[in-house]
């Protein structure tokens, strides 16, 4: 059995989920790569992350051809993506034991790879994020208060790191390490790791932030139970284990994200609906608002100073 994967369009967006939001603020739209660059791209960097490993799966490379567009890698049968694990966690899953027992396991996988493909270390600077979301929230007049909240995250996280700058690790990084790429197979109960093309080297906050961030935007869909999002997430950060420095820092990121990307992008939609779409949508964003309305701002905020009373400041 195998998957193909066939790169249907040529041109590629060439960007990882946005972590830290950039001047411009767009979207990945503008930095684009051919199909036969993904492709090399995708295929020569996956082989690098595939070492042997007993934490997760990862299908084996079969074959590609960059003419025909088409990666053939392993089927991984009997799986299924986490991203729809969750969202069955109310009948499936209802005590979150798959993610549970997956998150471990990819994030004492992380911890491993990262520190395999460690490459030299270099500055974060947090005063730049600061910077660049005060002028999205001058700009964005009708966003302003999301960005408002991502800046007081960051600002928070600032003080309990007690300083801007912050010295990481650079790494063979996956780039899209969400719901979606990480799959749970029924046959072996393992989780598998799929989906390389964004791999890079980039610091070492990049994949969890996008795990952790990916996590945290679930808070907001009524359908699921916030425990299981948190159980997740705390199954994550036991088998990554970082120090606690990093985690402010995966915290901080993650939290912002959620204010200067997600949020925004959900208020945006297009109202260019049928009428039934538009009867779910107005459904879904009542509960959605009562979330939102909720204490998810003072929940991320508590747990950055929970983790800087922990290394010792404030
Ligand atoms: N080797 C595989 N075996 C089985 N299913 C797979 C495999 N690789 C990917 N998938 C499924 O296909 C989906 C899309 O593949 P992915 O590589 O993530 O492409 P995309 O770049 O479109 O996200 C995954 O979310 C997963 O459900
Ligand atoms: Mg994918």
């Amino acid at each position: 059995m195998f998957f193909a994967k066939l790169l249907l369009a040529d041109e590629f967006p060439y960007l990882a989920p946005v972590l830290v939001p950039e001047a411009s603020c767009s979207d990945y739209s503008d930095r684009m790569r051919s199909a036969k660059d993904q492709i090399r791209a995708e295929w020569v960097v996956a082989s690098r992350l595939q070492q042997p490993n007993a934490l997760v799966l990862m299908p084996r490379q079969l074959a590609c051809s960059e003419i025909n567009r088409t990666m053939i890698w392993q089927a991984l049968s009997n799986s299924r993506p986490l991203a729809q694990i969750i969202k069955r966690a109310i009948g499936a899953d209802r005590t979150g034991e798959i993610g549970i027992s997956a998150l471990w396991r990819v994030g004492a996988w992380l911890k491993d790879s990262q520190k395999a493909h460690e490459v030299e270390q270099t500055f974060l600077d947090l005063a730049h994020v600061r910077n660049i979301l005060a002028q999205q929230r001058d700009v964005h007049v009708a966003l302003r208060p999301f960005y408002q909240f991502a800046l007081q995250i960051v600002t928070q996280g600032i003080e309990a790191l007690g300083r801007e700058r912050i010295l990481l690790p650079t790494t063979l990084s996956h780039g899209d390490l969400s719901l979606p790429n990480i799959l749970w197979c029924e046959d072996t109960n393992q989780p598998a790791i799929v989906d390389f093309e964004h791999t890079a080297i980039r610091t070492v906050v990049h994949d969890p932030v996008v795990l952790v961030s990916n996590l945290r935007a679930k808070l907001f869909n009524p359908l699921i139970p916030c425990e299981v999002v948190w159980k997740w997430e705390e199954a994550f950060w036991s088998g990554y284990n970082p120090q606690k420095e990093l985690k402010i820092v995966i915290e901080v990121l993650a939290s912002a994200w959620i204010y200067h990307w997600f949020l925004p992008r959900i208020a945006d939609r297009t109202t260019k609906q049928p009428l039934l779409q538009w009867i779910l949508r107005r459904f879904y964003e009542q509960l959605f608002e009562r979330r939102l309305a909720s204490t998810n701002m003072e929940m991320f905020l508590r747990r950055i100073n929970m983790c800087s009373k922990a290394v010792g400041r404030n």
